[in-house]
């Protein structure tokens, strides 16, 4: 697990133009930032993003490079490193507790013991794996999710970053999830979020991976919470991937880009069932179905 003693942090800040403060904010989030605060409004907007010390900065800015694809009119501005202070606690009080659709809440795990009623608790910690919940991509999923029958089934969460995806399908009664994610590093940060969730790792099973590689036996659910070129890249094998029937949950979508991606879908027999935006955001739930369906 990465300390949170860290005696630096990097930072890099992010200008874009008027208006932009919300895409700044996903962009941040998105690439790993453990918080962020904005820097400067007039003529441009400008957000310093705050990342940990345990990567090096070309980590980070990699990182941010990914996310930052769609975005051709936001840049870098600046970056640099930031002695450690009182960031610590300004760090813990970003992370309130977080109701999300009906019946979750996501915890850091310093609100353990003050759990709202009525919800079902997802404890994550706020590292450096994405997934911390905050972002409208990771809240499309829990949505989506809760909003399915899962009792029983076996999935596969494609780009767990934290686990917060497959942590929440295994509480909300899926039997066992394959966590896979391309950067090995996260999976250590989902180890410790299972931990935190009395999960065991026979039930959320951490592994390494490229998008469906390697997956030989078929499961009943996925979900992809990635961006759009790799979710294209990976449609082709999602029917060989689930069961006749089952269902996929797709997000890290813009909303401009639903069009071509329902296109996408219904060319592999990927039929949507439910879908949700939040903001800028888009996912879709769909089953697989072999034949397609009457009407
Ligand atoms: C946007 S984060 C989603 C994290 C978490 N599932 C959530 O919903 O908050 C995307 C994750 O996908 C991983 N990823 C990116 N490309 C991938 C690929 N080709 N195969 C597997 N994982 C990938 C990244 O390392 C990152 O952890």
């Amino acid at each position: 697990m990465t300390n949170s003693a860290e005696s630096f942090w990097w930072y890099v800040t992010l200008e874009g133009g008027a208006g932009s403060e919300d895409v700044l904010a996903s962009l941040a989030d998105m690439s790993g930032s453990i918080g962020s605060e904005e820097s400067g409004v007039e003529p441009a907007v400008r957000l310093r993003a705050y990342y940990r010390s345990s990567q090096d900065l070309g980590y980070w800015v990699e990182r941010l490079g990914e996310a930052l694809t769609p975005w051709p009119e936001v840049k870098i501005a600046d970056m640099g490193k930031i002695e450690n202070k009182a960031w610590h606690t300004d760090w813990k009080e970003a992370f309130p507790p977080l109701p999300v659709g009906e019946k979750l809440v996501v915890l850091a795990p310093w609100h353990r013991g003050s759990e709202p009623e009525g919800r079902m608790p997802l404890y994550i910690y706020p590292g450096s794996a994405f997934g911390t919940g905050y972002h409208e991509s990771t809240q499309i999923v829990l949505v989506l999710l809760e909003r399915m029958k899962l009792a029983g089934l076996e999935g596969a969460d494609i780009g767990t970053g934290s686990g917060i995806l497959a942590i929440c399908a295994v509480k909300l009664g899926a039997g066992r999830v394959l966590a896979r994610d391309l950067d090995p590093a996260v999976l250590t940060e989902v180890r410790f979020n299972l931990g935190l969730n009395a999960i065991d790792a026979g039930q959320v099973v951490p592994v390494e991976g490229n998008l469906l590689e390697g997956m030989d036996a078929p499961v009943d659910f996925l979900t992809a919470n990635i961006i759009i070129e790799p979710l294209l890249e990976m449609l082709p094998a999602v029917p060989g991937a689930l069961k006749e029937g089952g269902r996929a949950v797709f997000s890290g979508l813009l909303l401009k880009e639903r069009t071509r991606f329902l296109e996408a879908l219904e060319a592999r027999g990927l039929y949507p069932v439910d879908e949700i935006s939040m903001n800028e955001w888009w996912g879709v739930a769909v089953e697989f179905r072999s034949e397609r369906p009457q009407g």
